[in-house]
């Protein structure tokens, strides 16, 4: 990584800074930013929520996240006695307008003791609903107008729908300038996803054959092993299809469907991200049951240990409709990809965690060899390995040694760690620098948010006026219900299950590249 270490004096508010995000994601991406000496000399991180946590105790929250998700490893304790100094947590009640006034103040606090006006990045940890009383806050208290030090960051899924995305477009856009606005996928920070367009763009090779003549399909998927956990406030009103297919899997399909970008520069990378979206085939509400497959989990086992159903999690109704699993058949209709399907999975509570994108190849025009040859051959297949394992495979054929002709799959393999032995930084430690440097590439724009929402709203409206009644559908620790097969079964493939498997003992599993794996 290249070290590019912030002067300018930064204030964190972190609105929603109790729950599971800053927990999970921003303390850990935050304290290791500033161990690798990214973090300004002067930084506070202040959450802010509706119930009052004590400073110490939030300190304490925050250090066993990062102990518990840091890739970077435990904390250290020198390290940490210098960074927890700089987190305070303060109680607020969003709704009132008096609350804003006394941020303000602190704020301004800061700027005394440091002598410096500081940036200012408001959060939005917190639930899409929760948004528009802030922003309304922030303005309230003239929090908004410093365009040079006041940003905004929104955490996907950006609103509920596309109305709501587009009211809360408006309503960011009548309070900040656009500019200031960070609208955030962290996906897009992952440094796998954002090799897909290194990968792509500064190779020759793969270029002529990244089309509908040589590409017969492409799976892109996300397996979580994790349930919903303490999250239901949020989960229950969001379910699989707006928390991750919405924005993580459609931001990596774009990557992996766009035209080359003229330039590395934010708008042009953003534009072409956004054709795909609109060249995206609407899905009548009539064909929704072909094309998409919902699902939620029942009690069941995930790494040895009995893990309870979805309706059972603390907080989620004992009828709950949300879908922890979903399913997409999508086309991109332009002439790169006219009738090539891309399917779309993810899910909680799958056996493993695991992402990543497979490129599936067509089978070669004219088969030269016997029938007896190809009992063991595959058509070739790229797969782009996103977490747990970082990498690249190649799979094709050989001759497998011997006298007599017989063709055997092979993988060309390609791994991160053992190429450049040095720690990837979690995509939250991107997009936060980006953050405070003021970025904006890797993140969103409005449009983009939109066209979004346009290509899932179809599914989403069918799902919610045709109640589930096969609910649950799927027992914890499988890889989802019945009728996922079928989604790609009826048209004569089949899914592509996990190439890299942790090693697991209880599932007699080790960290291999399996093949064949279809
Ligand atoms: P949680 O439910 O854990 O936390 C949300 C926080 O929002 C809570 O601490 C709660 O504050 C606050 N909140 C909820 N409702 C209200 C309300 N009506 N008024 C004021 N505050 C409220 O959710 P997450 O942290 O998981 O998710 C937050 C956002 O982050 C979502 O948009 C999600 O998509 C996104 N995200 C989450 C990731 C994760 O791994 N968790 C990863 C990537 C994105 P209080 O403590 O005061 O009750
Ligand atoms: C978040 C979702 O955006 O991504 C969570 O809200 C999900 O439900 C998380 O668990 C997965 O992120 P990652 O980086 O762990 O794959």
């Amino acid at each position: 990584m290249q070290h590019d270490k912030i002067n300018q004096a930064t204030v964190f508010v972190i609105f929603g800074g109790g729950g599971d995000l800053t927990w999970r994601k921003l303390a850990p991406a935050l304290y290791n930013l500033f161990v690798d000496g990214y973090m300004p000399e002067r930084f506070a991180i202040l959450g802010v929520g509706r119930k009052p946590i004590a400073d110490d105790s939030y300190r304490r929250r925050l250090r066993e996240g990062v102990d518990e998700f840091s890739i970077g490893g435990k904390t250290d304790q020198q390290s940490w006695d210098e960074f927890a100094p700089h987190i305070v947590f303060s109680k607020a009640d969003l709704n009132d307008p008096q609350a804003f006034d006394g941020l303000a103040k602190e704020l301004s606090a800061y700027d005394e003791t440091w002598g410096a006006k500081a940036t200012r990045i408001y959060y939005m940890a917190l639930p899409p609903s929760v948004i528009k009383p802030i922003a309304e806050g922030l303005a309230g208290a003239k929090l908004n107008l410093d365009r040079e030090h006041a940003r905004i960051v929104v955490e996907k899924p950006f609103g509920h729908d596309l109305n709501s995305a587009r009211e809360l477009n408006r309503l960011l856009t009548q309070y900040f300038q656009e500019s200031q606005v960070y609208r955030i996928d962290h996906y897009l920070g992952k440094e796998t996803v954002q090799n897909i367009l290194a990968f792509r763009f500064a190779n020759t090779l793969f270029e002529p054959i990244w089309n509908r003549r040589y590409i017969d399909h492409v799976q892109i998927a996300v397996a979580e092993n994790d349930g919903v956990g303490s999250r239901s406030g949020y989960y229950e009103h969001a379910g699989a299809l707006r928390d991750m297919v919405q924005n993580h899997l459609l931001q990596i399909l774009c990557l992996i469907a766009m035209e080359a970008p003229v330039s590395f520069d934010s708008d042009e990378v953003r534009q072409k991200k956004v054709d795909v979206l609109r060249a995206i085939r609407v899905i009548r509400p009539e064909q929704v049951h072909q094309n998409a497959v919902r699902g939620q989990y029942g009690g069941g086992w995930i790494e040895g240990g009995r893990v309870r159903g979805y309706r059972s999690e603390p907080g989620v109704a004992a009828d709950s409709a949300t879908e922890t699993f979903a399913a997409v058949k999508l086309y991109v209709d332009n002439w790169r990809w006219q009738e090539v399907p891309f399917y779309l999975r993810t899910g909680k509570r799958l056996p493993a965690r695991n992402s990543e994108v497979s490129i599936h190849f067509r089978p070669v025009p004219h088969q030269t060899f016997p029938a007896s040859a190809l009992l063991d051959s595959r058509p070739n297949r790229l797969l782009i390995a996103m977490q747990p394992e970082e990498g690249i495979l190649l799979r094709f054929e050989v001759k497998h040694p011997g006298q007599s002709m017989a063709l055997a799959p092979v993988m060309m393999q390609f791994y991160y760690r053992e190429a450049f032995q040095v720690r990837s930084p979690e995509a939250y430690e991107t997009l936060l620098l980006d953050i405070m440097k003021g970025d904006s590439t890797l993140f969103m724009r409005a449009d983009q948010t939109e066209a979004a929402w346009g290509v899932i709203t179809p599914i989403l409206e069918m799902w919610r006026s045709v109640r589930p009644t096969e609910f649950f559908n799927y027992q914890a620790g499988s890889w989802g219900p019945e009728a996922f097969d079928i989604l790609i079964a009826q048209d004569g493939r089949s899914w592509t299950l996990p190439t890299f498997l942790q090693c697991r003992e209880d599932l007699a599993i080790c960290r291999v590249a399996r093949e064949p794996m279809e």
